[in-house]
């Protein structure tokens, strides 16, 4: 599905300064570090600087630091001359110059190992490459963007990364916060996901039930916006009616508020036993709802045998209201 054009979706006011901190740097040249968990949307965010840049209409492209063999790293950074080892038929200009003039994002740029982070440094430095197997280095109009869910200062600290690399890369850090930061993106990225896929997969669904709302904004989204985007885009798959409810949600993301309903309705005043029963009987026909009935699957998620389920629901039946 095309995204590339994309703004990032977003009703939090750590959205909205990001995204104003990010207008402010694009139209500058100036390296740009993009940090935060994986999910967050640095990849989005790269692409949203490079189109409100005076760069757009030129080049954009992506290098995937994590994805390069170590053996070649070099020559696909910066392209090697024809003849410079065996293979090497043709003259390649390897991802530096094929941004001539537009912007390299360079994804992951924690898993560069030092020799590449020695090049890249002095890229950023003088602005030339020297291609494997060229005598004279080339100058070349790059902007870099790099981006990464590590911590660099602290890999620098530990000679993991090369420190002055650090601070050329971190002229401007722009930090991506982790969805559970953010609480107000979590239902405007759910919508904007739920029509988007919708429409994708040629189904009416038109909103989410309070209760698939409640377990949404309890979810901690450790996976962040990504883990977000595919919890929406199988409900919306599984979901039978217009509506997503919470039975069409991940079930671990329908758990953290099943469970919490299952506890407050268990800490009315009473004995311990009944809070335990009231705890049980909640938790059981919620999982059972969640299951559409289905015993073995209700079994699975609790780890029970589907013979434990029949005994349970006859001891501690009918299903609470
Ligand atoms: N604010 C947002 N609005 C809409 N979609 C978003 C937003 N943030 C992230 N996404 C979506 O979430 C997914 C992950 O985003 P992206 O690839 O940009 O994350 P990332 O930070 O680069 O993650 P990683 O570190 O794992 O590479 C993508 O499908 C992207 O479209
Ligand atoms: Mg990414």
């Amino acid at each position: 599905m095309r995204e590339a054009n994309e703004t990032l979706v977003g009703a939090s006011g750590a959205l909205r300064r990001l995204l104003e901190d990010a207008d402010v740097v694009a139209p500058r040249d100036a390296t740009v570090l993009l940090t935060g968990e994986s999910g967050t949307g640095k990849e989005m965010l790269a692409r949203y600087i490079h189109r409100q840049s005076r760069r757009a209409g030129e080049p954009y492209v992506t290098c995937d630091c994590a994805a390069l063999s170590p053996a070649l790293i070099e020559s696909e950074l910066f392209g090697f001359r024809r003849g410079a080892f065996t293979g090497a038929v043709r003259d390649s200009p390897g991802y530096f110059a094929s941004s001539q003039g537009g912007t390299l994002f360079l994804d992951e740029v924690g898993e560069l190992d030092l020799r590449a982070q020695a090049r890249l440094l002095r890229f950023l430095e003088d602005r030339t490459v020297v291609p494997v197997g060229a005598v004279s280095p080339c100058r070349l109009d790059v902007r870099v963007i790099a981006a990464t869910n590590r911590d660099l200062e602290g890999m620098s600290r530990k000679g993991e990364f090369r420190e002055d690399l650090f601070y050329r890369l971190n002229v401007v850090n722009l930090h991506v916060r982790p969805l559970r930061e953010r609480p107000d993106d979590v239902m405007a990225c759910a919508e904007h996901f739920r029509t988007r896929f919708a429409v994708a997969h040629a189904k009416t669904v038109v909103g989410f039930t309070p209760q698939a709302a409640a377990a949404l904004a309890a979810w901690h989204w450790p996976g962040n916006v990504r883990e977000l985007r595919n919890a929406v885009e199988r409900a919306v798959l599984l979901c039978r009616g217009t509506w997503i409810d919470r039975a069409d949600l991940p079930p671990r993301v329908a758990a953290g508020t099943r469970l919490r309903e299952a506890l407050a309705d268990a800490c009315e005043e009473g004995s311990f036993a009944g809070s335990t029963e009231r705890f049980q009987r909640r938790l059981l026909f919620s999982v059972l709802r969640d299951a559409k009935g289905n015993r073995e699957e209700a079994a699975r998620r609790l780890s029970l045998t589907v013979h434990q389920i029949k005994y349970l629901v006859k001891k501690l039946g009918p299903a609470p209201q």
